[in-house]
This record gives structure tokens, C-alpha cells and sequence, in this order.
């Protein structure tokens, strides 16, 4: 086995949610973990090392994505293993859970293997993939999950469709018990939105686009939640954007029912009225327009109610994680009228620098912040994750530096995902990733490391 260079972080503020530590101090990597978190290491001690200078950074856990969409096989014009994990690497996402709605779909022991062999062969971060519930995605038959589960599947799912059948949810979800893996549903009533391309409400009204109500994912909530009592299983709701969905599954955790849920950065942050008009509340004036096709995403933009309950239900534990859905796709499925545009944003690379308004603004605290994108989503995926989630000492060396308060503005042309697809071009945000790092190695760097402007 080759041995990988040491590296020794310095001066950083080591924020490690998992083990309640908030402080400056100084970080030794070895071989792929860390080895010792002190305030400080004499760097004289140490030989063949390289040094970091984080003064100023942040230095926290490497981000778990449990929810993003890398489109390979089958779509690699929209992205691939090798531009997705770059991109994640850029936005100090250090493990990424790709969703099956790929072509052919997740849902037997080959493509698991290919996608593991892509990773190694093109990945810069971890990639664990996620099966399908049923064959193809197609909603009638459930998936060989043990099968799936064996080959290393993380979770089950029909993202970009809901599994509809409520008997092979139940099914699912019994399943999932004995095999300790999340079912993680995307919520959506197909009767009520079918045709929908937005938020159901006034903006859509003024712009005479059809609506998709809240109750269309708030429904299916109910329904698993339903089931997931019933059987005991493991439900994960994915991409909450309601209110009500927030309240349901507020309600059903007071019961002590073990249900996890996860939120978008773009639910928490933007609202349908960013559809109608190129003002929105973060940004002051975007360079985009009325019927912006970057804005359309399942589940839509909502109303600031949801928002605000979305944020509230991020604070309180309610919603145990923030997941990106990173979904990129070509220009050719986004310039196009709003009702033709596929649904998706590519969010990799801006999700650090959205989430710190939050923080900016007083609505959530750094250290809540950086739990929802490392401890969060662990807990989701259960006990082999434990080792990606915190900064103590032996544990891997997955990390990314960050820095608070460096402006940029987002240039969707210099993202390396192929995705270009983000309502937040041309934007200001503050809060950038300076460093990656997956395994003991430097897998990103951004040019003006260890010093700030
Ligand atoms: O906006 C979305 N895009 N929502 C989904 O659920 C699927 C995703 C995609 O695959 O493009």
C-alpha cells in the first residue's frame, strides 16, 4: 500500500458538531485519518508533512449529500461521475449518494458495480449509489432490495417519481426494516399535480402557469408516515417544501415514530415570487427574468410561510438534514418554455455559500448548520457512515475548510459540473470552500487558500 503525505491543519476554528467542539486548534492527518486535534501541534516535530494554514477557516467535516443526482449511466451530456464529484469537491461535499434515475436505472447488482468502478476509476469523493424501490423506477414491482442492499446500495428510491402504489410502499418499507436501509420517497401525489410546473398560489396565478398545491406532496407525507407505522420501517422523506409536511412530520417524531426527513438549500431559501420577478430577498437584483426555467424544481419553490416553517423545522431537529438534489441538466432541457423545462437546479457548488445567509441572517447558527450537512445525514444513513461525520481523532480524514466570510459571485460558466442550470447566477453570496479534502488527500483547492482578501 502506497502511503499518502501527512498534513498538518493549523489555526483553524475546528467546528465538529458531532463531539461539541468549537475552537482554534490544529488538526494532524496520517494515512487517510485523523490523527490528533490539539490547540496546538509543533509542525518541527513533523516530518514529510504538508501545512495548512487555515487562520481565518473554518475546518469541519466533509459534507454528506444524501440526495444528488450524477446521471451516469445514461446521461452523462447533463453530468458524470468524474464532473459531479469534482463539483461536490468545489462546494466541500466529501460524500455524495447518487440517486437511481439513471439509464438503465439502479435497480440491479451491475450497474451498482459500474457506478462503484466509475467512482474509483473517475470519483474525487465517495459515491455510494441508491436502489431503486421498483424495477425501472416504473412503480409496479418491487426491486431485488437484498440483492441491491448486498452489492452496497445506501437507501432505496424512485426519486424524480413517488413510489404511488401504496402496497409496495408498505412492502418497501417492511422490507427495509430487516434491511436496516431507508426507504427515501419523493412525495407527490400524481393525481393532484399532474401538469404542474410551480408553486400552486397567486404568483402562479399571475403568470398563468398551472400550479402544483402543497397537498400533493403533503398527502403522500401523510400516507407514508402512515405506513411507516404500520410496518415499522425506515422512512425518509426526501426534499421537504411545506409547511404542512413540516408540521406532519413534526407531529409524527412527538410520537416517537423513527422517521428522518432532509431539505433542499433552494426550499430554504427561495420563494416562488422568484418565478415571477428577478428580485429576491437574498440577492437584492438577479440578472434573470419572469418565467426563469433555473427556477423550476420538484418539489417547487414555495411561499415564505414555508420557508420560515422549513427553517424552523431545520433548528428544531425536525428535519434531521439539508440534501442538495443537485440536479444538472443540459441548456437544451432549460432554455425552452417554463411549461416544456425539466425540473432541477444544479446546486454542488453554491449550497455552502446560499446556506451561510441563513447564518448571516440570524435564522440558524453555524454549528446547526454544518450538524444538518455532516451528523444529519450520517444518522439517515446509519451506523457505517459514523466514521465520516466528526473530527476526532481516528477517525477519516473527510474535511473541508471554509471560508466565512469571502464574497464571490456565482458564474454559473465556471462551474465544473456540467450543470449550468442555478436560479442563483449572478448572485453575491459570502461563505466559500477553500479546501477539500476525501481520505487524507487534497481533492480541491481553491487558488487563494490560507490567505484571505
Ligand atoms: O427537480 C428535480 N429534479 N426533482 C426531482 O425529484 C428529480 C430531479 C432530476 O432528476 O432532474
Amino acid at each position: 500500500m502506497v502511503s499518502k503525505p501527512g498534513i498538518l491543519i493549523t489555526n483553524g476554528r475546528i467546528i465538529d458538531p458531532c463531539s461539541g467542539y468549537d475552537g482554534n486548534g490544529d488538526l494532524l492527518i496520517n494515512n487517510g485519518t485523523i490523527v490528533a486535534r490539539e490547540t496546538h501541534i509543533e509542525k518541527e516535530s513533523l516530518s514529510d508533512v504538508i501545512i495548512v494554514d487555515a487562520g481565518g477557516l473554518i475546518v469541519c467535516p466533509g459534507f454528506i449529500d444524501l440526495h444528488c443526482h450524477l446521471r451516469e449511466p445514461g446521461f452523462e451530456y447533463k453530468e458524470t461521475i468524474s464532473t459531479g464529484t469534482r463539483a461536490a469537491a468545489r462546494g466541500g461535499f466529501t460524500t455524495l449518494c447518487s440517486m437511481p434515475n439513471t439509464e438503465p436505472a439502479i435497480d440491479n447488482v451491475a450497474v451498482v458495480d459500474y457506478i462503484r468502478a466509475k467512482t474509483v476509476e473517475d470519483g474525487v469523493v465517495r459515491v455510494w449509489p441508491i436502489g431503486c424501490v421498483t424495477k425501472g423506477r416504473k412503480g409496479y414491482e418491487l426491486s431485488e432490495m437484498e440483492e441491491l442492499a448486498i452489492a452496497g446500495v445506501v437507501a432505496f428510491s424512485d426519486d424524480g417519481d413517488p413510489v404511488w402504489d401504496s402496497n409496495i410502499m408498505r412492502l418497501a418499507l417492511a422490507y427495509s426494516k430487516d434491511l436496516d436501509l431507508p426507504i427515501s420517497n419523493h412525495c407527490q401525489d400524481h393525481t393532484l399535480s399532474k401538469g404542474g410546473v410551480m408553486g400552486e398560489g397567486s404568483v402562479s396565478t399571475r403568470l398563468g402557469l398551472p400550479g402544483i398545491p402543497a397537498a400533493a406532496e403533503e398527502a403522500m407525507v401523510a400516507r407514508d408516515i402512515a405506513l411507516a407505522e404500520l410496518t415499522g420501517g425506515k422512512l425518509h422523506v426526501a426534499h421537504l417544501s411545506t409547511a404542512g409536511s413540516v408540521a406532519l412530520v413534526r407531529e409524527a417524531k412527538n410520537r416517537g415514530l423513527s422517521i428522518t426527513a432532509e431539505v433542499c438549500p433552494h426550499h430554504l431559501l427561495l420563494t416562488d415570487e422568484r418565478v415571477l420577478t428577478p428580485y429576491d430577498d437574498i440577492n437584492g437584483m438577479s440578472p434573470n427574468d419572469s418565467y426563469d426555467t433555473s427556477t423550476k424544481v420538484y418539489p417547487p419553490l414555495r411561499t415564505s410561510n414555508d420557508v420560515r416553517a422549513l427553517i424552523d423545522g431545520l433548528n428544531d431537529g425536525v428535519i434531521d438534514c439539508i440534501a442538495t438534489d443537485h440536479a444538472p441538466h443540459d441548456i437544451a432541457s432549460k432554455q425552452v418554455t417554463y411549461e416544456e423545462a425539466s425540473f432541477g437546479i444544479s446546486v454542488l457548488e453554491t449550497a455552502v455559500g446560499s446556506l451561510c445567509q441563513l447564518v448571516y441572517s440570524g435564522q440558524l447558527s453555524l454549528s446547526t448548520l454544518i450538524d444538518r450537512l455532516t451528523v444529519g445525514p450520517a444518522k439517515v444513513l446509519g451506523a457505517q457512515f459514523d466514521a465520516y461525520k466528526s473530527l476526532e481523532p481516528n477517525t477519516a480524514a473527510d474535511l473541508v475548510l471554509i471560508d466565512p466570510d469571502k464574497e464571490w459571485t456565482v458564474d454559473s460558466e465556471l462551474f465544473v459540473s456540467k450543470g449550468r442550470n442555478t436560479p442563483l447566477n449572478g448572485a453575491t453570496l459570502r461563505g466559500l470552500v477553500q479546501m477539500t479534502i476525501v481520505d487524507g488527500e487534497i481533492v480541491y483547492q481553491c487558488p487563494d487558500v490560507g490567505g484571505k482578501e
